[in-house]
């Protein structure tokens, strides 16, 4: 096989309704089914090439060799897009993500996203929407749901078939705005691989689980119906519920820090005062603060003066992957 090239970028997206906890912990199928919101201006951008000669695959990330761990996921999806295209030819894999490392946003959804669009094309591949969702998801869950554009709903599904995600709008459908309130750089205690193998063990995970299709269908309607109240009385449930869970797990798991629990009160603040704003926390002590963007200035504004916030974030809906500028893109 010649050599093989393609580059590809994906957003990283904040879960509205979290996935937390695995039906099946190998292929990353859900306890539940979620929604979020991709987050524009902010991805991770990623050159495969298909090398022959290569021994082994080689994955930098920011231009410095990746750890372990992360290379042999990185090599896990390579090993089945192998088997899919019918080739064993290793990669080179370069990955650069455009925003702070360390700034506490995920970079595996928008990075598992952008190495299966990138890799699968590499290889010869032309696949659907679907199924390059159903690959990102081996990756890394929430991977799946940085493939589609703006707001996307992950199917949990039963089977590697049927979990995957799609688009419920478009990025232009509603322009909120997170703001992203960073109160700590340093990395988490605790992953979320470990953290979705420990939710079964908390009484909780089971009332949160079967709870799932009604706040889904609340969270669906209400972006559907750019109705910001009740979207934001449902986001901050289920972010309540799944921290819930991490607390009462075996061993509890908080990511939360004081600024975190400072920044939820000051948002429940601003809406009593009439701003529409809510907050939802992923697995760290960062704040996503989301409002409608005429408000965004406002909220950006009384945020910053809360004591504890290292820097604020700001991203609209963010469009699909996609691939990126023909097949010899260099960075
Ligand atoms: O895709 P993972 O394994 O990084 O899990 C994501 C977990 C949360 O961010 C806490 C929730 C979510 O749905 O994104």
């Amino acid at each position: 096989m010649p050599e093989h090239v393609a580059t590809a970028e994906a957003h990283p997206n904040i879960a509205l309704i979290k996935y937390w906890g695995d039906l099946d912990p190998v292929l990353h199928i859900p306890a539940n089914g979620s929604i979020s919101m991709n987050l524009a201006g902010m991805f991770t951008r990623t050159r495969v090439s298909f090398t022959p000669g290569l021994a082994q695959d080689r994955f930098t990330l920011n231009d410095k060799t990746a750890d372990t761990p992360s290379a042999q996921r990185v090599s896990k999806m390579l090993d089945r897009l192998r088997l899919m295209a019918g080739i064993d030819t290793r990669a080179l894999v370069e990955s650069q993500n455009n925003f702070p490392t360390g700034a506490g946003i995920a970079s595996s959804a928008s990075g598992f996203a952008a190495l299966a669009l990138a890799a699968s094309k590499a290889a010869g591949l032309e696949l659907d929407e679907k199924d390059l969702s159903r690959l990102a998801r081996t990756g890394s869950g929430s991977a799946c749901r940085s493939i589609p554009a703006g707001f996307v709903e992950w199917q949990g599904g039963t089977n590697d078939e049927d979990s995957y995600a799609f688009t419920l709008a478009s990025p232009e459908h509603w322009d909120l705005v997170d703001c992203i309130a960073v109160v700590s750089q340093v990395e988490k205690q605790v992953s979320s691989s470990e953290g979705h193998a420990l939710a079964s063990t908390s009484v909780y995970q089971k009332a949160r689980v079967s709870d799932a299709p009604r706040r889904l269908e609340i969270c669906r309607k209400a972006i559907l119906e750019h109705d910001f109240e009740a979207l934001a009385e449902v986001v901050e449930l289920d972010s309540n519920l799944m921290h819930a869970v991490m607390f009462t797990s075996n061993p509890p798991v908080i990511y939360w820090l004081p600024e975190t629990v400072r920044i939820m009160q000051a948002v429940q603040s601003m809406r009593k005062t009439g701003l529409p704003v809510c907050y939802t926390v992923d697995a760290g002590p960062n704040v996503h603060v989301l409002c409608p963007s005429e408000v965004a200035g406002e909220v950006a504004n009384q945020l910053g003066q809360i004591t504890g916030i290292a820097q604020i974030l700001m991203a609209h809906p963010g469009g699909a992957a996609r691939l990126v500028n023909g097949k010899n893109n260099v960075f």
